[in-house]
């Protein structure tokens, strides 16, 4: 009751409500919609409120400003910690979210709209706040951060498999200068955030942006990852014809065996009503490849950087003028309309709000929990990139069950014994 009635002075036209204020507003009913869901963050919240384990912490952030991340940051604010947060992405900020953590102190450097080098100069105000704790997503705060050889730092963590392998990058030519918690090899991660997560917030980007029938359509999905078998099995679920590209051999057999169509792209192009990019790497469909695509095809990324399709390439070609769609750009190919979502930027993310709250509160449960092991640990971290530790990993799972109301069952002694103790083999 109290939400609707606050959603109906936000719609008023009252003269006294100017758009920040309406921003505000409409940021936090997010907020509250978000947190009603987000339960393992609460209990993490509820634990250590008075304890206040963070508050001699400066946090740095650069994640996707969506309602789940607000959670987040106001999570670590009430244990204690003063924080800063840029953008993960030039185009991924929700206005509302914004001004919500504005009124409540934190210190946001991230515009709608922003321009590349805005969006750089953001991440370079976060440095400037000299943190001791970043917690990124795509590791560009990780880089710039290395660059300037930032003496604050203590330690920081990474959401994503795109930044995951910019740090292994940095580890292996010995450049790392402080331990990076891997939230995303957390099982409690990658299983369901990349997974399941993207599985639903994809599609919801595209139907937002088309609103097209995906029964009967062919979608071509570009990697098999954890992504791309979550895109692949939703689109299967809605009725879809899906075709698999990978280079792993097997990744591309486990497609194959879970019953998926498997080809190579270019054997693939002049058939597919849909590209998915899943990869993490760059160049996937380039410049050679739209050429031969059906006429009226759709192209979208769900990869973390804008790397996998050519965008440049399209950029350079004639656009037609008339933006049919939100997030919708057609370019013509030798006479043939090709349809460009989200600037082939990551789609759930600027054509949609992002993954489920239900499924962010288990990647952020992982980042808040590491943030305070490295708050609490970082004298004895070595510089390097370290696994979620097991029990954090195990301790989400089991609030994860708790909040979903389930139940499971315990091994008995004798069956421990037998696992682990078996003598008789
Ligand atoms: N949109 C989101 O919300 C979201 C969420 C999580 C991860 N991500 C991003 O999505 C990307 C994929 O993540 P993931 O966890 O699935 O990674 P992953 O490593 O599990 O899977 C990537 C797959 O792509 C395959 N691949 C690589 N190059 C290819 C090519 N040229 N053609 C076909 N297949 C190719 C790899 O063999 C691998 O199987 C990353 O950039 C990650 O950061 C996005």
């Amino acid at each position: 009751m109290e939400i609707r009635s606050q959603y109906s002075i936000i719609k008023s036209k009252d003269k006294k409500y100017t758009n920040s204020t309406i921003l505000l507003e409409k940021g936090k009913l997010s907020y509250e919609w978000a947190l009603n869901t987000m339960k393992i963050i609460s209990k993490i919240r509820e634990k250590y409120e008075r304890s206040k384990p963070l508050s001699s912490f400066n946090l740095g952030f650069c994640l996707h400003i969506t309602k789940e991340t607000s959670v987040l940051l106001m999570a670590a604010k009430a244990l204690g910690a003063n924080i800063s947060i840029c953008s993960a992405n030039p185009l991924s900020i929700q206005e509302d979210v914004v001004e919500f953590l504005k009124y409540n102190e934190i210190n946001v450097f991230a515009t709608k709209n922003q321009t590349k080098k805005e969006f750089f100069n953001n991440i370079i105000k976060v440095i400037n706040t000299n943190p001791n704790i970043i917690t990124d997503d795509g590791a560009e705060l990780h880089s710039i951060a290395h660059n300037r050889k930032i003496k604050s730092i203590i330690g920081g963590t990474e959401e994503t498999t795109s930044g995951i392998l910019r740090i292994l990058s940095l580890q292996s030519n010995n450049k790392l200068n402080y331990a990076i918690i891997g939230v995303n090899e957390a099982k409690t991660k990658h299983l369901f955030d990349n997974r399941y997560g993207t599985g639903q917030s994809i599609i919801d980007g595209l139907l937002r942006t088309l609103g097209i029938l995906i029964a009967g359509k062919h979608f071509v999905v570009s990697g098999y990852g954890w992504v791309g078998k979550g895109v692949s099995s939703s689109l299967r679920g809605l009725g879809a014809k899906v075709t698999i590209t990978e280079v792993d051999p097997i990744k591309a057999l486990e497609a194959h065996l879970d019953g998926f169509n498997v080809q190579r792209l270019k054997d693939v192009l002049p058939n597919g009503d849909c590209f998915i990019t899943c990869t993490g790497q760059r160049d996937v469909i380039s410049k050679k490849d739209f050429s031969l695509m059906k006429n009226g095809v759709f192209l979208a990324n769900a990869g973390h950087f804008d790397v996998e399709i050519d965008i440049h390439y399209l950029q350079s070609q004639d656009k037609f003028p008339k933006q049919m769609r939100p997030h919708l750009e057609c370019y013509n190919i030798n006479g043939k309309k090709i349809h460009l979502i989200a600037k082939g930027r990551v789609i759930n993310l600027i054509a949609g709000e992002g993954n489920a709250s239900e499924v962010m509160d288990l990647s952020f449960a992982n980042q808040l929990l590491s943030i305070l092991y490295i708050a609490e640990n970082y004298k004895n971290l070595k510089k390097k990139l370290y696994e979620v530790p097991k029990e954090i990993d195990d301790q989400v799972a089991q609030l994860a069950l708790s909040a979903f109301g389930i139940k499971i069952d315990k091994l008995s002694q004798r069956q421990i014994d037998y696992y682990y103790n078996n003598s008789s083999l």
